[in-house]
């Protein structure tokens, strides 16, 4: 038997996903072996109907015998047709490089949602129609308490096994039998509902009983119908529809082999006006406990007082399963100090800028038995202590709790979030100085797990890499939203295109992203100009329209790249291809001349490059001289993307379309340098950003390149040393600066602590990434109170250059999903030590580096079945040892080149141990 272990079976990109409908899932594993050279030269998959006929090693739906192949990620599911809620259970054995095979890996699982329409007898159920507001564009929001519906019924006999299918047109928390159905929150989440609904599949075998069962759900608005859009001056709600919605069946299978469902229907009884007052996003939760009907979620209550639910024959919704991580509480946190700046008002410090709320314990000592306690959230205090909440806008974030009695118990929102590291609390008995452990930080987020990690000697950057990892996961809630806080909250596509390289390295984002681009091309109008926000939360008669500005609707085709590259998903460039052609297309149809200025975001749309130095308001930093002008911005887009579609049609073997679009981005190209570019190097508007991107997008000839590099210096000696760049440049500027040999340059601005910078940020407290560098400036205080927010993660897309400089993880574009790997450590500034790890696709990518006086050594771990190239500093090739012994005495390392003090090896997997000496 090999050593070697099949691990992470992965279905989706999900372990064990319940009720997907991806008729053809595609498979994954992790080669558990830290061998040399080891490599998978076999696999063998089994998939079968029930755990037995698994543990017979029979496959009834799928046995693939041997299969020869090196082959770990994105297997494509070839057995029988797969249907409705089938389960679907699997486990894989895989043959090492000397052909030994493993033991079989532990079974895992999938199963089967609903896949057809015919397969839904549910129907959706609610509250009587609202009808009116449609009418009514401007009306302030009138908020609707949350209905409580509940649906008894008996079950006779032993379950075998229960499976629940669920949607809502708002969002829905389930109970069965008293107990919470699933762990998620905002569930069926965000989509355009008026393209697809997602539903969710949860077993829930365990929470039936023999006998009296009881269903209960609570409705909510979300973002369905509750206040929602990128924030302008008006209110706004109901952005999809009025009516919340539920639909919900429940396939019971039982021991004797019948089979009992109970959907939603006119069997349902409903009681509107619930303990849950009012919920919304921004405004936040009123929870009146003197409305609450003691177990209404159990058998024996008495709903006689409560009215039939209405049945919605007019809904056509489009269900699709939901292919991502649920929104979860991924962690809870404790405050670090309570403050009292004015009499009866507490603040507590959560120590952590979060997205999510509180739970707290009331009652007892603390209230009064009938007292009303407010909980307010902001990011930030006032200078005399108290909350700061200007920057939210509209968004209340507000929780209210009404007691009913003296009782100590838990309280916290279900349908509602916040983006807070403060939380004000009043409504104490006087006199009363409330407890820390009162309260507790929920931090909610799309479960994405996480797959970076870092060290390194210097803790400020240490405490940057944590504040970019908070900032990522305060901010992703079923899409990548720009901020936690404001009345806000949207999937601003230019944020991604700036940070999305980094969110797949912090974390495993394949699933989150495969769905949001779903919803990038449900918004895509047919002229392929996609929206600058996705979904797009924006109505027709809505003054304002977000579309087509560059690097925004850009994302479109930027992201699916990357996602590709980083999972070698294939599959989604498939699905993706014609969608991103389009927007090329658009661009191109709209700008003939190849010079991107038309249809290039309306109205107040054309960002450029978003917050760069011209918009600190910061006394002695320079007012001017900072951005690169807008069709020179535009261009060196439309470039990208048009290089991107041939890249991806090239991928998908069209040929003709791959040089077309390779023509294409040579003559932007060609015109970017005619129009922009002077024969002395100079780019118009002469600002960092220019060279960073044109440099970053390699828009120039070769011959301008180190000119460019030169002015790029310059720009950043006017600026005294410091950055002025906006989100999309920044990134690209700190890439550029390390790859033309002024790696030091990098490391400087990375380490500084001058404004701006990302060390003054944290030097003024941040413990997430801020919007603006100047968010906050302690000699004047807050930005502009409409667009401050302390939790936007653009700028923290400096984690990619952390990731591929310092720790040298980096991705080769011919092997994507990290097949083969380029480890380039390029130690600098200060740093005396690094260390950190990626879990890629294929398994964990590790480095670790130390300077020792001039020795330089360098740990490394390959995930089993990859290989790797890496280069190694170092003055003379005959210093390198691996292991303590010359390097050219192993048998495992193939020399491949020593160039500019850089020795180049491959390896294959396995850990190595390598020192240098590093040139002076
Ligand atoms: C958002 C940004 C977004 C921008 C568009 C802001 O309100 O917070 O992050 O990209 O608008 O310029």
């Amino acid at each position: 038997m090999s050593k070697i272990k099949p691990t992470y079976l992965r279905c989706e990109y999900l372990i064990n996903p319940l009720g997907i409908d991806v008729i053809k899932p595609r498979l994954s594993w992790v080669i558990d072996s830290e061998e040399r050279n080891q490599i998978q030269t076999a696999y063998h998959i089994l998939v079968a109907t029930t755990e037995e006929l698994l543990k017979k090693d029979e496959g009834d739906l799928w046995d693939t015998g041997k299969v020869i192949s090196d082959q770990c990620i994105q297997i494509i599911y070839t057995g029988q047709e797969l249907k409705s809620q089938m389960i679907c259970y699997w486990k894989i054995k895989v043959w090492d490089k000397d052909g030994t095979s493993s033991d079989w890996s532990p079974p895992a699982l999938w199963s089967m949602g609903l896949l057809q329409l015919h397969d839904w007898n549910a129907q959706w159920i609610g509250a009587p129609r609202k009808i009116g507001q449609w009418l009514k564009r401007n009306l302030p929001k009138k908020y609707y308490p949350l209905p409580l519906l509940r649906r008894t019924f008996t079950t006779k006999g032993n379950i075998k096994r229960a499976i629940l299918y669920a949607s809502a047109l708002g969002e829905y928390i389930l109970y069965l039998n008293g107990k919470r159905v699933g762990d998620h929150y905002l569930s069926p989440e965000w989509t355009d509902y008026k393209k697809r609904v997602q539903y969710q599949t949860y077993d829930v075998t365990n929470l039936l009983q023999n006998g009296e069962n009881v269903i209960g759900a609570i409705l909510s608005d979300g973002w369905y119908a509750g206040n929602m859009g990128p924030g302008f001056p008006y209110p706004k709600h109901c952005v999809y529809g009025i009516d919340r919605r539920l639909l919900l069946q429940l396939i019971i299978q039982l021991q004797d082999g019948t089979t009992l469902e109970i959907k939603s229907d006119q069997e349902w009884r409903i009681l509107e006006d619930g303990p849950i007052e009012k919920a919304d996003h921004y405004m936040g939760e009123i929870y009146n406990a003197t409305k609450e009907q003691e177990n209404w979620d159990k058998p024996s209550f008495d709903d006689s007082n409560w009215n039939p639910v209405t049945v919605d024959d007019k809904v056509e919704a489009n269900l699709v399963a939901q292919i991502n991580e649920p929104i979860r509480i991924v962690k809870e946190i404790q405050p670090i100090e309570v403050t009292e700046p004015k009499p009866g008002v507490f603040i507590f410090n959560m120590g952590q800028n979060i997205a999510g709320w509180c739970k707290i314990r009331l009652g007892g000592s603390l209230c009064n038995p009938d007292a009303t306690i407010i909980l307010r959230h902001g990011e930030m205090l006032q200078p005399d202590g108290t909350l700061y909440t200007k920057n939210l806008r509209k968004a209340k974030a507000t929780d209210k709790y009404i007691l009913n009695g003296s009782d100590e118990r838990e309280f916290h929102p279900h349908f509602t979030y916040h983006g807070f590291q403060y939380v004000e609390v009043t409504g104490f008995k006087e006199g009363i100085i409330p407890p820390l452990n009162i309260l507790t930080g929920c931090v909610i987020a799309s479960d994405c797990p996480v797959t970076g990690s870092f060290n390194s000697s210097d803790p400020t950057l240490n405490k940057l890499w944590e504040n970019i990892i908070w900032t990522q996961r305060d901010n992703i809630i079923s899409v990548p939203t720009d901020c936690p806080q404001r009345n806000e909250r949207m999937g601003w596509m230019g944020d991604v295109t700036a940070f999305n390289q980094t969110s797949m390295y912090n974390m495993d984002m394949a699933a989150f992203y495969n769905k949001w681009i779903r919803d990038i091309r449900d918004a895509q109008p047919k002229n392929g100009r996609y929206p600058d926000i996705v979904p797009y939360a924006i109505k027709k008669w809505e003054p304002i329209k977000l579309k087509g500005a560059p690097a925004w609707t850009d994302c479109g085709v930027m992201l699916p790249w990357n996602v590709y590259l980083n999972y070698n998903d294939k599959r989604l460039l498939e699905q993706h291809y014609i969608s991103a052609k389009k927007l090329v297309d658009f661009i191109h149809k709209k700008n003939p001349n190849l010079i991107r200025t038309k249809a290039v975001g309306i109205s107040i749309g054309n960002f450029g490059d978003w917050l760069n130095g011209n918009t600190i308001k910061v006394e002695g930093y320079p007012k001017d001289g900072a951005s690169i002008p807008k069709d020179a911005f535009g261009t060196a887009f439309f470039f990208m993307v048009s290089k991107i579609v041939s890249k991806m049609a090239n991928v998908l073997g069209f040929d003709d379309d791959s040089r077309y679009y390779l023509d294409l981005s040579q003559q932007i190209k060609n015109k970017f340098n005619e129009v922009f570019v002077s024969e002395d190097g100079i780019i118009k508007g002469d600002a960092q950003a220019c060279y960073a991107l044109a440099l970053n997008f390699d828009l120039l000839p070769i011959k301008l390149r180190p000119l460019a590099v030169q002015h790029l210096l310059n720009a950043i000696e006017k600026y005294d040393g410091r950055l002025s760049t906006g989100f999309l440049s920044t990134l690209p500027m700190m890439l550029e600066l390390t790859d033309s040999g002024h790696n030091e340059v990098a490391y400087s601005l990375l380490l500084s602590r001058r404004f701006p910078s990302w060390f003054f940020e944290i030097d003024q407290g941040a413990t997430t990434l801020w919007e603006r560098w100047d968010s906050y400036y302690p000699e004047r205080g807050f930005q502009s109170t409409f667009m401050t927010s302390f939790n936007h993660f653009a700028f923290g897309a400096v984690g990619e250059w952390i990731y591929k400089v310092i720790l040298g993880i980096n991705l080769d574009e011919s092997a994507p999903g990290y097949k083969h790997i380029i480890i380039k450590p390029q130690p600098g500034g200060t740093l005396t030590w690094a260390n950190g790890h990626y879990n890629s696709i294929h398994g964990k990518i590790s480095t670790e580096w130390k300077i020792d006086g001039k020795n330089f050594n360098l740990q490394i771990t390959i995930p089993a079945n990859t290989s790797a190239t890496i280069h190694i500093p170092t003055e003379k090739l005959e210093d390198i040892l691996e292991n303590g012994n010359p390097i050219q005495e192993s048998e495992d390392i193939k020399f491949i080149d020593f160039q500019d003090n850089i020795a180049q090896y491959k390896i294959m997997s396995g850990k190595y141990q390598f020192t240098s000496k590093l040139p002076s």
